[in-house]
């Protein structure tokens, strides 16, 4: 039983401190994603002089330097050449990319003619004027168009010069079927889109550029998330650990109350076998057990042995199932064998319990118990610290408790003449201290 408390204190003091770094958990990871919000709401940027890596991007002609193509008679006066133009997005961040765009700033003359995997939205300044519209050049109808353009052959081409420049806004078509993009951390996190620029060179310059882009971080991503998915694991594990040791030690406590009862009443049905002789004495042995309790408690002895004192009186007078019933209710004065027939319930008593070994000193209760300080007593006449202690106890216990009942022939006696009765007996009759023990309680007994 001590043990099960013992467990159940450090379970209770386990459950506080868990349920304090709960809290502690709990604040620093709303802390957490409030950052986290900060972040993700950041808009960034990376231009050609970003050295970053998380994000990077790379503009780049397509195939070899030779891979460009003449367009026949797009203009009467001069000859202009294709070229595919590719931006290879690359995600590394360890969170989603999002609303990514990519400002192509134009220095020389050039037309745009396609681009995929998106659409463009075209500045377009012609004579201090600027044209702005957002196309998908997959996908349109020459009349819609609002900027300035040609149409040669099956090829649309939208003039553009030094100042003008396109913003390039992904669909995620080019983004190995992400939409926004992932990161290189579980995808492949690399989008190519493109565009086809005709110029009179053939090569046009993009390495003026700017990739504007938002990183959406998962709450639980990062070293921080990692460090509270795993500091919440284990809080969860003890927390578990702690439930299952509280239903085991409720079910032990349970078990154990069940048996505590089961001899609680076992012990009082054998006293009360022993005193229903008489009815004058109904319950006298439990009552008696009571009482040396208390005394043995005062007396500061360990918990166990007043558990221990108490069971033993609660058999004290267990002899008395062998003493016939007509002496012991009898009122009128006892002959010489019937006292010794009473006196006999003393050693009766303790042959009936001399094989119980699970009671210390059990056989010494039933026996001593009409012990007197003195030596004066019965059966065997010893004296003083002869008596066994849990002995003189119950004695002043069992007396008590007479005096304190009515009786067949006499009715109980007032309060000060028990007290008056023990004192005049101490030393004689009763143990001196054990006295002096019982008078510092006496009163809390419900005369
Ligand atoms: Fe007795």
């Amino acid at each position: 039983m001590n043990k099960l408390k013992a467990v159940k204190g450090v379970i209770k003091k386990l459950l506080v401190i868990l349920f304090i770094i709960l809290g502690v958990l709990l604040i620093s990871f709303v802390i957490h994603i409030h950052e986290i919000n900060l972040e993700n709401s950041m808009l960034r940027e990376i231009d050609q002089e970003s050295t970053a890596t998380d994000v990077m991007i790379d503009i780049h002609p397509r195939g070899q330097v030779t891979d460009k193509w003449e367009k026949d008679n797009a203009f009467p006066n001069k000859i202009i050449y294709a070229r595919i133009y590719e931006a290879t997005v690359n995600n590394n961040s360890d969170g989603l990319m999002l609303d990514w765009s990519i400002r192509l700033n134009i220095t020389e003359d050039c037309f745009l003619n396609n681009a995929w995997c998106g659409t463009v939205e075209v500045h377009q300044l012609i004579n201090g004027t600027e044209n702005v519209q957002t196309i998908d050049l997959r996908n349109y109808d020459e009349k819609d168009i609002e900027l300035v353009h040609y149409v040669a052959g099956q090829d649309l081409l939208i003039p553009l010069s030094s100042g003008d420049y396109i913003v390039y806004h992904s669909d995620g078509t080019g983004v190995s079927g992400e939409s926004p993009l992932g990161n290189s951390k579980n995808s492949s996190g690399q989008a190519n889109v493109g565009l086809i620029m005709y110029s009179e060179s053939g090569d046009v310059d993009f390495s003026d550029f700017k990739l504007d882009y938002y990183i959406k971080k998962s709450y639980l991503s990062g070293d921080d998330g990692f460090a509270f998915t795993v500091l919440f694991a284990a809080w969860l594990l003890l927390f578990m650990f702690s439930l299952v040791v509280s239903a085991l030690v409720l079910h032990f406590e349970g078990r154990l109350y069940s048996r505590n009862r089961l001899v609680e009443e076992s012990f009082r049905l054998c006293a009360a076998i022993a005193d229903m002789k008489d009815p004058y004495i109904k319950n006298h042995s439990h009552r008696t057990a009571k009482y040396a309790k208390m005394i043995a408690e005062q007396m500061g002895m360990a918990k166990d042995d007043c558990e221990n004192v108490y069971y033993v009186a609660m058999l004290h007078d267990i002899g008395n199932y062998f003493v016939a019933e007509q002496i012991l209710r009898k009122s009128g004065s006892l002959s010489r064998e019937e006292f010794e027939a009473i006196k006999n319930h003393t050693r009766k008593g303790a042959e009936m319990l001399e094989d119980m070994e699970s009671l210390p000193h059990v056989v010494e209760g039933a026996l001593y118990h009409h012990e007197r300080y003195d030596g004066n007593g019965y059966p065997t006449g010893i004296k003083g610290d002869e008596i066994p202690l849990i002995a003189r106890i119950i004695s002043v216990a069992d007396a008590f408790d007479a005096m304190n009942s009515d009786r067949a022939y006499r009715n109980r006696l007032q309060s000060e003449s028990i007290k008056r009765e023990l004192r005049d007996n101490s030393g004689s009759q009763f143990d001196p201290v054990i006295v002096g023990v019982f008078m510092e309680i006496i009163d809390k007994i419900q005369f």
